[in-house]
């Protein structure tokens, strides 16, 4: 990774840009140690021309289970399957160069045991290209990422509000009782412990985000974990205001849900008035 240092007469907006233009290819051992430096900018995509996209600006882009939701219009992440995250980790890692892929692994591949979670990590990997996978849980699922990360499969983790969990939880349920802190701060350690290289800390209050952060040395990834994290993810429909919930940690850096109705409407209502396709739009005859 290149070495980050001031030049002078340059801002601070202007330094991060150059940084990332001049970006080499992200692996495992770059984004550990970005641990505390410039903040990780993550972004999820399950498309080629998204992650495309993306991947002119991201740090890693994960390929998450939230594409259940908002991509196959599912309640909740409980029904993706282990294909449905292939072939949309396929499509994302033709499209992105240089940010590091991570695929999600869904509901019931892992949590059987540690063969079960490298028999399918492994076919993820080998299957899309992805460099690395994600899965959810702390304590319990620490001999399963020690089992992994030593066979050659790096793992993000994922602490905090466990949407696999949500029938054990009642819900999607953020962590701001004071109650329930050390547990999750124990998860975090337990993960790193283990060898997980990253960990996503989903729905925590800002002062547990902020302890996990300063009490371990692999970065930390937050969604709805406040800027103290050591990088930022968001779901990429979330963002640009392509799905209709909007979570207190969301942020709408765009509304193409409003510029989606627009089009379709001017095109319905050209296609009725007969004024599209137009002449420009229409072959003419080859004249030999
Ligand atoms: O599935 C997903 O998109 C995720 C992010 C919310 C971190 O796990």
């Amino acid at each position: 990774m290149s070495t980050i240092s001031k030049k002078i007469g340059v801002t601070d907006a202007e330094q991060s840009k150059n940084i990332l233009n001049d970006r080499k290819v992200m692996t495992v051992p770059d984004f550990r140690a970005r641990k505390g430096t410039q903040p990780l900018v993550c972004l999820t995509a399950y498309t080629a021309h998204v992650a495309h996209l993306v991947d002119a600006e991201a740090d890693m882009i994960l390929v998450g289970d939230s594409l259940g939701m908002v991509i196959h219009g599912m309640p909740n992440t409980l029904g993706v399957t282990i294909e449905h995250m292939i072939m949309h980790g396929q499509a994302v890692v033709r499209g992105a160069q240089k940010a590091l892929v991570v695929v999600d692994m869904p509901f019931g591949s892992y949590e059987e045991s540690p063969e079960v979670a490298f028999r399918n990590a492994s076919r993820i990997i080998k299957e899309t290209g992805c460099t690395a996978v994600k899965l959810e849980g702390g304590q319990e699922m620490a001999s399963t990422i020690q089992h992994l990360a030593a066979r050659g499969i790096p793992v993000m983790a994922h602490v905090g509000l466990m949407p696999q969990q949500m029938n054990t939880a009642g819900g999607f349920k953020a962590v701001r009782d004071e109650d329930s802190w050390q547990a999750v701060i124990l998860d975090a350690k337990a993960v790193e412990a283990a060898g997980a290289f990253s960990v996503v800390i989903e729905g925590v209050a800002e002062e547990l985000a902020q302890k996990i952060t300063k009490s371990i040395l692999i970065p930390t990834i937050g969604i709805g974990a406040s800027a103290h994290c050591d990088g930022q993810i968001l779901v990429f429909e979330d963002m640009i205001g392509l799905f209709p919930r909007v979570p207190t940690f969301v942020k709408r850096y765009g509304n193409m849900e409003e510029m989606m109705i627009n089009a379709i409407n001017r095109y319905s209502s050209e296609v009725r008035d007969r004024s599209f396709p137009a002449a420009e739009h229409t072959y003419k005859p080859k004249k030999n």
